[in-house]
């Protein structure tokens, strides 16, 4: 087999946009009838697929970080009984490195994605654009899964302070007004 630098371009191109089709069923196979879970991730990667579209980042990292981001929550389940953040940042990447390892993606991308997963409830204060793009996404959906509608100014103050992007901000004033979730 050729390695992956003796590539053309345009399969290179194409095997970059097959890997995150390939990690979306590996989440799936992962959470098995987690359907709860299914749905959120597959929901946070289409938004945080929106946002990268208006805002800079790298499509194939911000998508497959989308997809395995809560990847550790049945692990921090298991072992402490908690879904708390900071129990799935610690397992999450070993799962996430272990997938995207067996379907050869680049050293580039599973440190990245890795490393977004690992602290994806904690941002730094400097952070990538990929981080922003996934962060924001994963704010919608949570927002979104809420069951009580949100009031407008604690609506504005959470775009305000937590929202990175503009596309995140704009996307999440769509998303839960046309879901009745502003009140
Ligand atoms: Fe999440």
């Amino acid at each position: 087999m050729k390695c992956l630098g003796e590539l053309p371009p345009e399969l290179l191109a194409e095997r970059k946009d097959l890997l995150k089709d390939r990690v979306a069923v590996e989440m799936k196979r992962y959470f098995q009838r987690d359907f709860r879970r299914i749905a959120h991730a597959t929901k946070v990667a289409r938004y945080a697929e929106q946002i990268a579209k208006e805002e800079r980042g790298n499509m194939v990292v911000v998508l497959c970080a989308a997809y395995l981001h809560d990847i550790g929550i049945h692990e921090a389940e298991r072992k402490y009984g908690s879904t708390e953040a900071r129990y799935q940042e610690e397992e999450g990447p070993p799962i996430a490195r272990e997938i995207l390892a067996k379907l050869s993606a680049s050293r580039d991308v599973i440190d990245e994605v890795c490393d977004i997963i690992g602290h994806h409830h904690h941002p730094r204060n400097e952070e990538t654009d990929n981080f922003k793009n996934v962060y924001d996404a994963d704010l919608i959906r949570n927002l979104e899964e809420q069951e009580e509608p949100i009031n407008e100014e604690k609506l504005a103050a959470i775009m305000e302070k937590s929202f990175f992007t503009t596309g995140g901000r704009k996307l999440a004033g769509d998303v839960l007004d046309r879901r009745g979730k502003i009140k």
